[in-house]
């Protein structure tokens, strides 16, 4: 056989092993590809899913940050006060590092664990690590008896079974904020800001006068009464 038959041979050969190369190259390639957008998927869903949670609960109480002005109407009226301070639903740490830099040991309860490390982050970030901390929890599964001012940036729909909470908890020497929206029965001892930003300051010595003048409403949503110790 010449040497151009043996050439011509050997042709279909190398285009066959040539087609099986890019075959295996393009698979690989697929399986790199949906392996990346699996993995953005999954990574995008453990991101977004805490924020989405809450507006799936009986009570929805979306994330939504205080603005500057708020954070400094809560402090100008706790400005006489100190000790221990909590941020009920505690978002971003605004408040709680905001309150530690005037002196508070503060502590923030949220249920989404992203802003939770966010917070984390910030107040080592600025310094307040010490007198902050920031738990992974469900406010209505934890006791704030050990608070003695609070803060609560809530929702109209959860204020009625906070009061009731509060009021059982809270020592008589505490002070309750609350932002944007008041508690339906308390009266409260002071107001400060306007608008969206106005702030209610409460005292416990009053409302839990109110609570020993006879009401037995329930503290916590009925699907949601087991109790939780926080991280
Ligand atoms: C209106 S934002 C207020 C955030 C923060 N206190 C501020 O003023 O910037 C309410 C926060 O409560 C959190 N939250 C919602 N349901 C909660 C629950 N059951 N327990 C704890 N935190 C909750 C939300 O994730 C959100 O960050």
């Amino acid at each position: 056989m010449s040497q151009e038959g043996i050439f011509l041979d050997s042709a279909p050969a190398d285009q066959l092993q040539s087609d099986v190369k890019e075959k295996k190259g393009r698979s690989r390639l697929g399986v790199i590809v949906t392996g990346v957008l699996g993995g953005s998927l999954v990574a995008l869903y453990a991101v977004a899913a805490p924020f989405v949670a809450p507006a799936l609960r009986k009570v929805c109480l979306p994330f939504v940050p205080a603005t500057t002005a708020q954070v400094e109407n809560v402090l100008g009226v706790l400005r006489a006060r100190s000790g221990t301070l909590v941020d009920i639903g505690s978002g971003d740490g605004r408040i709680v590092i905001a309150a530690a830099k005037h002196g508070f040991q503060a502590s923030g309860f949220e249920l989404n664990p992203w802003l939770v490390w966010y917070s984390r982050y910030k107040a080592l970030r600025e310094g307040v690590h010490r007198s902050t901390a920031f738990h992974i929890s469900d406010l209505w599964k934890v006791s704030f008896a050990q608070y003695s001012n609070v803060v609560i940036f809530g929702v109209p729909q959860m204020m009625d079974q906070l009061e009731l909470k509060l009021a059982s908890e809270l020592p008589s020497t505490a002070k309750v904020v609350a932002c944007r929206f008041p508690f339906p029965t308390w009266v409260p001892e002071n107001t400060a800001g306007e608008g969206i930003d106005t702030v209610w300051v409460y005292d416990a010595k009053a409302f839990k006068s109110h609570l020993q003048h006879g009401m037995t409403r329930k503290t916590t949503p009925e699907h949601e009464d087991t109790p939780e110790s926080h991280t």
